[in-house]
C-alpha cells in the first residue's frame, strides 16, 4: 500500500470519528438543554417570570433585590417562586430557621454553587459541605474563637487605621478633593485581611493608592466566578472553560495569579518558620501539610473577610450622612467612654478593646445599618430531597432555596411599621444592646454555618467608624445619591461613594 492511499484511509477514519464525536456532543447538548428547559420551566408565563425574562422590573426598581423585596412583601406566605430560575426565595424567619438549622442536612450549598466558585475556592470552607466542611469549621472556630487571635486582629486594624486610613483622609481634608469611600474601604479591608490571613502586607491603602496586581487578580477572579451564576445555563460557562474562551480564559489567568501568590506566601512561611507567628496561615500550617488545601483555606478567608466589611462600612457612612443625629449620638457616647480613661492624650485618640465593648449605641448603630444594607444580600442552598417549609411551600428535590436578608430587613411583619427607618434605638433596652433572633436577622447567616468572622467584622467596623467620625466630618459629594448595587458576590455600590472630607477642630 502506497503512502498516499494509507493517509487517505487515515483521513476518512478520522473524519468518521470526528463526525461521530460531533454528533454525540450535539445530541448530548440538545438533551441537556431539553432537561434544563423542562426543569426550569423556561416557557413559564407567570407574571413574575415574564417580568424577570424581559427585565420589565427595571422600569420600577433600581436593584433586583428591591424588586424581590416588593414581591416578598406582597406574598401572603413571605415566599415566592421564580420558576425560570428553579428558585424559591423566602423572607420568612421560620423558613430560614428550618433551612439553616432544623433541616440543615437537607440544605447543603450543593454542587451547582460549589461548581461556580470551585476553580477559585477549591476545597476551602466557603465552598464545601460534609466532612471537609466539618473539619475546617472545627479548626477555624478554635482559631478564631481564641482571645489571642482576636487581639491580633484588633492590633492589625488599629495599625492600618493609624498609619494609613487617617493619613489618607487628612491628605484630602478641606481640599474639595473627592475620595471614593468604597474604594478606600476595599483597600483597607484587603490590607487587613491579607495581614491577618498571610501575615503579608499588600500596602493597598498607601497614600499613593497603588495598584496591587494581586488585589486586582483576586477582584477579577471573584467577579468572573460570580458572573458564571448569571448565565441561563451552566453548560455555557462550562463549554467556554473547556475551550478556554473569553471570560473563562480571563478567569483562568486571574486564578493562576492568585495561586502563584498564595504559593509564594506558603513557601515564605515554611522558610521563615511559622510556629511563633500569629497569622491564620501559620496557625493552619501547624496541622495541615497539603499545600493545595492550605491555599484553598486561606483564599476562602480572603473572600469572606474582604468585600463584606468594605460593603458594610460603605453603607454605614451613606446612612450616617443622612442621619446626623446618629453621628452626634455616637460621638457623645465616645466622649463619655473616653472621659473615664486615664491614658495620655495621644493614646486617648484610640479606644481600647474593652472601652469599645462598653459602647452599646455604636454597636446598635452598626447592626442597624447591616439590617438595612446586608453585605450578603441573599444566600442559596440546594434541597437534597423533597421537603415542605414551615409556611407550607413545597420544595422538590434539587430546588434552589434562597433566604433574603435584604428583603427581611425591610418587612413590616418582621420589624414593624418603622422598618425602613435607620433607628439604632430598636436594638437597645435601657441603654444596653439586646441581640435579635438570628433567623429574623440572618445577616451573618445563622445556625450551624453562621459566619465565623462575625465578631471580628463588627470590631473592625466599629474601630473604623470611631477613628473616622472622631476626627473628620464626612459628607457624601452628591447628597441625593442612593445606593444602586451591581451584581456581585457582595453588595457593591455602582460608581462607588464619592465623599468630601473635613478635619474636625479639636
Ligand atoms: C460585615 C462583615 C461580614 C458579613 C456580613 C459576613 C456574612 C457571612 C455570611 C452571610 C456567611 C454565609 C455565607 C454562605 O454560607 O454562603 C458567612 C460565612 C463565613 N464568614 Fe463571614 N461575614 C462577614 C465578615 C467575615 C470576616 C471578617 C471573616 C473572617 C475573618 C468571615 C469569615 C467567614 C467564614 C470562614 C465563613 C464560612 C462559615 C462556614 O461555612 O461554616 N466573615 N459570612
Amino acid at each position: 500500500m502506497d503512502s498516499d492511499s494509507s493517509s487517505l484511509r487515515f483521513c476518512s477514519i478520522s473524519s468518521v470519528f470526528f463526525f461521530m464525536f460531533f454528533s454525540f456532543t450535539l445530541l448530548f447538548s440538545l438533551f441537556s438543554l431539553l432537561i434544563f428547559v423542562l426543569r426550569l420551566k423556561l416557557w413559564c408565563k407567570c407574571e413574575i417570570c415574564q417580568a424577570f425574562l424581559n427585565s420589565s422590573w427595571t422600569k420600577d426598581f433600581d436593584n433586583l433585590c428591591d424588586w424581590y423585596t416588593h414581591l416578598l412583601k406582597k406574598s401572603p406566605t413571605g415566599s415566592i417562586r421564580i420558576h425560570v430560575l428553579g428558585n424559591i426565595i423566602t423572607a420568612d424567619p421560620e423558613n430560614v430557621e428550618h433551612i439553616l438549622k432544623t433541616r440543615f442536612e437537607n440544605y447543603p450549598k450543593g454542587k451547582p454553587f460549589s461548581a461556580l466558585l470551585g476553580d477559585l475556592l477549591g476545597q476551602g470552607i466557603f465552598n464545601v459541605d460534609g466532612d471537609s466542611w466539618k473539619f475546617q469549621r472545627k479548626m477555624a472556630s478554635l482559631e478564631l474563637g481564641s482571645v489571642s487571635i482576636r487581639m491580633h486582629a484588633f492590633n492589625i486594624v488599629e495599625s492600618e487605621i493609624r498609619s494609613r486610613l487617617i493619613p489618607l483622609l487628612s491628605s484630602v481634608s478641606g481640599k474639595q478633593r473627592v475620595l471614593d469611600l468604597q474604594d478606600m474601604f476595599r483597600r483597607f479591608s484587603f490590607d487587613s485581611i491579607c495581614k491577618f490571613s498571610f501575615g503579608f502586607d499588600p500596602g493597598c491603602l498607601e497614600l499613593s493608592l497603588p495598584v496591587s496586581k494581586f488585589a486586582d487578580a483576586f477582584d477579577l477572579a471573584s467577579k468572573l466566578s460570580a458572573q458564571r451564576g448569571v448565565v441561563p445555563s451552566s453548560l455555557i460557562w462550562k463549554a467556554k472553560r473547556v475551550l478556554n474562551l473569553g471570560s473563562e480564559k480571563k478567569l483562568k489567568q486571574a486564578i493562576k495569579m492568585v495561586d502563584e501568590f498564595a504559593q509564594r506566601m506558603i513557601n515564605q512561611r515554611r522558610e521563615m518558620g511559622f510556629s511563633d507567628k500569629h497569622d491564620l496561615l501559620s496557625r493552619f500550617m501547624g496541622t495541615i501539610d497539603d499545600e493545595k488545601y492550605l491555599r484553598d483555606i486561606v483564599v476562602s478567608f480572603l473572600l469572606a473577610g474582604r468585600d463584606t466589611v468594605a460593603s458594610g462600612l460603605t453603607s454605614f457612612f451613606w446612612l450616617l450622612s443622612q442621619h446626623p443625629k446618629v453621628e452626634s449620638s455616637i460621638r457623645e457616647e465616645l466622649e463619655s467612654v473616653m472621659s473615664g480613661s486615664s491614658s495620655s492624650s495621644d493614646d486617648r485618640q484610640f479606644v481600647t478593646f474593652d472601652q469599645m465593648r462598653e459602647m452599646h449605641y455604636l454597636h446598635a448603630a452598626v447592626c442597624e445599618s447591616l439590617r438595612l444594607f446586608p453585605p450578603v444580600q441573599l444566600d442559596s442552598k440546594f434541597s437534597q430531597d423533597d421537603d415542605v417549609l414551615p409556611d407550607y411551600t413545597f420544595v422538590t428535590k434539587g430546588t434552589r432555596v434562597t433566604y433574603h436578608p435584604y428583603a427581611m430587613g425591610r418587612l413590616e411583619r418582621i420589624w414593624g411599621s418603622d422598618c425602613l427607618e435607620f433607628n439604632p434605638e430598636r436594638w437597645l433596652k435601657n441603654g444596653r444592646y439586646v441581640p435579635e433572633n438570628p433567623y429574623k436577622y440572618p445577616v451573618f447567616q445563622a445556625g450551624l454555618r453562621v459566619c465565623l468572622g462575625k465578631e471580628m467584622a463588627l470590631v473592625e467596623m466599629k474601630c473604623v467608624v470611631l477613628a473616622i467620625i472622631s476626627r473628620f466630618n464626612i459628607r457624601v459629594a452628591d447628597p441625593n445619591q442612593k445606593p444602586v448595587f451591581t451584581p456581585a458576590l457582595t453588595a457593591t455600590v455602582r460608581g462607588g461613594l464619592p465623599i468630601l472630607v473635613h478635619e474636625r477642630r479639636a
